[in-house]
């Protein structure tokens, strides 16, 4: 099959030709129809966070179940899946308290005495968080999938193997904001506008939108934004606090910089809490202020919504079938998987929502 590889950081991803194994009992073999490409994808191939390599990268995918494990029964071929990175075990003390997304038990990647899951002849193929949906195919434990009903488009189904489960997740489960309650986003790509259209969702009262892409900002009123601020004319954190009279009860940084992590505790109010989504560079520090912890501000971090993403990802189809999710919105353009390369370089300008690559 064909597949995009990470062979060396800062290089391409190289269009190789590769192969996946058979299903082990407790695996599903998916053929791949959508995939999105993620700024995480860009982290790893920067090597901003370190990865085991050659890897074939891509974790935002949809697809049709091909074969199934012996022990399988969630699924069956011909069924619609969203992928999703966060494979839960089941038994650890994460997945039994409910917080499924901060598994990590090794059961769900092939133990090292197996053979790999991808090849290129001789030589094992890393895969990626899970997935590694830059590929025709995906050979995944059957955790790391969620059933969705055959209507719905696949392109949009992918948005939600990602971007839409991490913004929409970070605002709902993570910081579980209230009706009438203020919020501000902080970048406005998929995973921001998808935190915006949360917001939306869960009825906050005024949404304040920060990019310095002005089409970005345009882009973030479609999502539910009722106020936009342009980071590039002037200080943010004071634009924030001017407009809301003390700052907001929820930010959110969806970009993955010191700086704006640090904006987005600056322009809580009171009480309010900061929560972190974008992925910052390994060794990277950020810094608070001391005394304003008196203030009752708190600052926490979101790995993939907190999601239960069986339960989350079909509700997030209905709330796109119903038109509450703007998921045509987010989908810049549709590539090939040959284009990738563009559809990661396209991350670095902060023109696109999503690029997502179509496979026939
Ligand atoms: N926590 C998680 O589980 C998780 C999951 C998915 C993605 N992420 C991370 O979330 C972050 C966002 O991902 P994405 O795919 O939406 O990225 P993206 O590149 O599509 O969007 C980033 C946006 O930030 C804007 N921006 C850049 N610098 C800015 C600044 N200084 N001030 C204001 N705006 C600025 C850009 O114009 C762009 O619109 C990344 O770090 C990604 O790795 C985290
Ligand atoms: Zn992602
Ligand atoms: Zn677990």
């Amino acid at each position: 099959m064909k597949a995009a590889v990470l062979r060396e950081i800062n290089k391409p991803l190289e269009i190789e030709n590769i192969q996946h194994g058979d299903p082990a009992p407790r695996e599903v073999l998916v053929r791949t129809v959508a995939a999105g490409v993620c700024h995480s994808d860009l982290h790893f191939q920067n090597g901003s966070y370190p990865y085991p390599l050659p890897a074939v990268l891509g974790h935002e995918s949809a697809g049709v179940v091909e074969a199934v494990g012996s022990d399988v029964t969630y699924v069956k071929p011909g069924d619609h899946v969203i992928t999703c990175l966060s494979a839960f075990c089941g038994h650890c003390e994460h997945c039994l308290t409910g917080h499924m997304s901060l598994c990590q038990e090794p059961e769900l990647q092939r133990a090292p005495e197996q053979p790999p899951r991808l090849a290129n002849g001789d030589e094992a193929v890393w895969q990626f968080l899970n997935l590694s949906s830059f590929a025709e195919h995906m050979l995944v434990h059957e955790h790391a999938i969620a059933k969705i009903r055959p209507d719905m488009p696949m392109a949009q189904a992918a948005l939600i193997g990602c971007g839409v489960t991490t913004g929409v997740g970070a605002v709902i489960h993570t910081a579980k904001v209230e009706p009438g309650s203020t919020v501000a986003v902080i970048g406005c790509g998929g995973v921001g506008l998808s935190a915006i259209n949360g917001a939306a969702i869960a009825g906050a009262a005024r949404i304040i939108a920060v990019d310095m892409v002005p089409s970005k900002l345009e882009l973030a009123r479609k999502f539910g934004a009722t106020d936009v601020v342009n980071a590039g004319e002037g200080d943010p954190v004071q634009a924030v606090q001017e407009m809301t009279g003390g700052g907001v009860h929820y930010s959110f940084e969806a970009i993955g910089l010191k700086v704006t992590a640090e904006q987005a505790f600056k322009m809580l109010g009171r009480g309010g809490t900061a929560t972190v989504i974008g992925m910052i560079p390994v060794g990277t520090n950020i810094e608070l202020h001391g005394p304003e912890f008196l203030m009752e501000r708190k600052m926490q971090g979101s790995n993939m919504g907190s999601n239960r993403f069986r339960v989350d990802m079909p509700r997030f189809v209905e709330f796109y079938l119903q038109g509450r999710l703007h998921l045509d919105d987010l989908i810049s353009r549709k590539i090939k998987l040959e284009d990738v390369n563009d559809g990661l370089a396209a991350l670095e300008t902060g023109e696109v929502a999503r690029s997502v690559i179509m496979f026939d």
